[in-house]
């Protein structure tokens, strides 16, 4: 098998997924980067001996010894990017979120279908471990039919995360109910095997706001803008972003297209990072504790009681090997990602969920920046429901 040639657009934190992708000998090695930052570009150099570097994104896409192309750039870039790599007729990978708003979304959407080309959206949380665990129990009727689904998502490293950079300005994120919630949206609508319709939200910037410890604009991010137990409590946190105007905690309700009632919470403040699922059915109720290696899920189901911490069933989350990142995430992303440019057909990972992902996200962040008015979650053209659904064969 000769390695499918790989071009990146944007070689920034995370790059690491390039780094996954590059197996060369083994089915896919990266011959190109472009990024506007020099520094990125030298860095690259180093991981890619070989590859062309460049400052131009054009050179990259139009490169005829590249096969398929990237996307790691920030939210903003995504769809304009997307849909220039589409109408050059090679397949694409782009990270979440598909675009920062639901019109760029179905703009992609339509390119794809319009040139026939591959798209591929790196929602890698469906394929973490804890995620397909409790998507196997529900699948097997371990809680009946679900009716309703609460996440909560304590963004412990939120203040290194999204205040120090792009993502605390809603120009290039909308808002972390979109940038950060995607991923969680997503899931959970895979769990409730429905789309949201309705969304109602509230929210607000209630730490980072009043911190003035800012950077000056263009002053780079500090050396230490992450540590693993440091910057504690959040107020001590340092080198923040120039500009700051998403929130910090926010909270919404939804109602699915198929009757399912679910809520997700977001905390940038919390001192522990980890996603709470509880998924309720009609015969009983799982909940995770601790999202990784180590955790488990607990199945409630055969009778009554009080509280029972030990539930009814226990079952541990796999420990796959994470050389990559993200609970063992990204090599199972990428090799889906690599055999769909091969082989086209389906994938676990989905762009008309992407897209029903960011509009659900997009529409709670309107509701939550208008005293929690409830908003409707457009549809999206059926036509193009359609296409995706048939595994993007026309
Ligand atoms: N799926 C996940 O778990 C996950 C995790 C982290 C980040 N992300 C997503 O990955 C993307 C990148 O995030 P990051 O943290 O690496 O950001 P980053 O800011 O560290 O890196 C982005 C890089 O893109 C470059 N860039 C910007 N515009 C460009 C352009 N037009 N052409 C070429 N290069 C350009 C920047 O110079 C920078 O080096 C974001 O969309 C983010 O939301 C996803």
């Amino acid at each position: 098998m000769t390695d499918l040639r790989l071009g990146i657009l944007g070689y920034g934190l995370r790059g690491s997924l390039a780094r996954v992708a590059h197996r060369p000998g083994a089915g896919s090695r990266v011959t190109a980067v472009a990024d506007l930052d020099p520094a990125a570009r030298a860095d690259a150099a180093d991981a890619f001996p070989g590859a062309r570097i460049s400052a131009d994104h054009r050179k990259v896409v139009e490169d005829p010894d590249v096969d398929a192309v990237v996307v790691l750039t920030p939210d903003h870039t995504h769809a304009e990017l997307t849909v220039e790599v589409l109408r050059a007729g090679k397949p694409v990978f782009v990270e979440k979120p598909l675009a920062i708003d639901v019109e760029a979304c179905d703009a992609v959407l339509r390119a794809a279908y319009d040139t026939g080309t591959r798209l591929y959206v790196g929602h890698n949380m469906r394929h973490m471990p804890v995620v397909r665990l409790m998507r196997d129990i529900i699948a097997r009727g371990e809680i009946g039919e679900v009716k309703t689904v609460w996440v909560r998502h304590f963004v412990g490293y939120g203040g290194d995360w999204y205040f120090k950079d792009w993502h605390a300005e809603r120009r290039y994120t909308t808002g972390l109910l979109l940038q950060k919630a995607a991923h969680d949206i997503d899931v959970l609508h895979w769990l409730a095997g429905g789309w949201t319709r309705q969304v109602q939200a509230l929210g607000d910037l209630m730490v980072y706001g009043a911190n003035p410890h800012r950077r000056a604009p263009g002053e780079p991010k500090a050396d230490d803008w992450y540590t693993e137990d440091g910057h504690w409590p959040p107020g001590t946190q340092r080198a923040l972003n120039p500009v700051i105007d998403v929130e910090d905690v926010s909270l919404v309700n939804m109602r699915l297209d198929n009757g399912v009632l679910a809520a997700y919470q977001q905390c940038h403040f919390t001192p522990d990072y980890w996603r709470n699922y509880t998924v309720i059915g009609d015969a009983g109720r799982l909940e995770n504790f601790g999202d990784g290696p180590g955790g488990v899920v607990r199945v409630w189901n055969t009778r009554r009681s009080t509280h029972r911490a030990e539930g009814d069933a226990e079952y541990a989350v796999p420990d796959v090997q994470d050389e990559g990142g993200h609970g063992g995430a990204d090599p199972l992303l990428v090799d889906e990602f690599l055999r769909f440019v091969r082989d086209g057909g389906r994938t676990d990972t989905s762009p008309v969920a992407a897209r029903m992902a960011v509009a659900a996200g997009a529409r709670a962040t309107e509701s939550l920046r208008d005293g929690g008015a409830p908003r409707e979650v457009p549809p999206l053209d059926p036509e193009l429901v359609a296409y995706f659904d048939r595994g993007q064969v026309r």
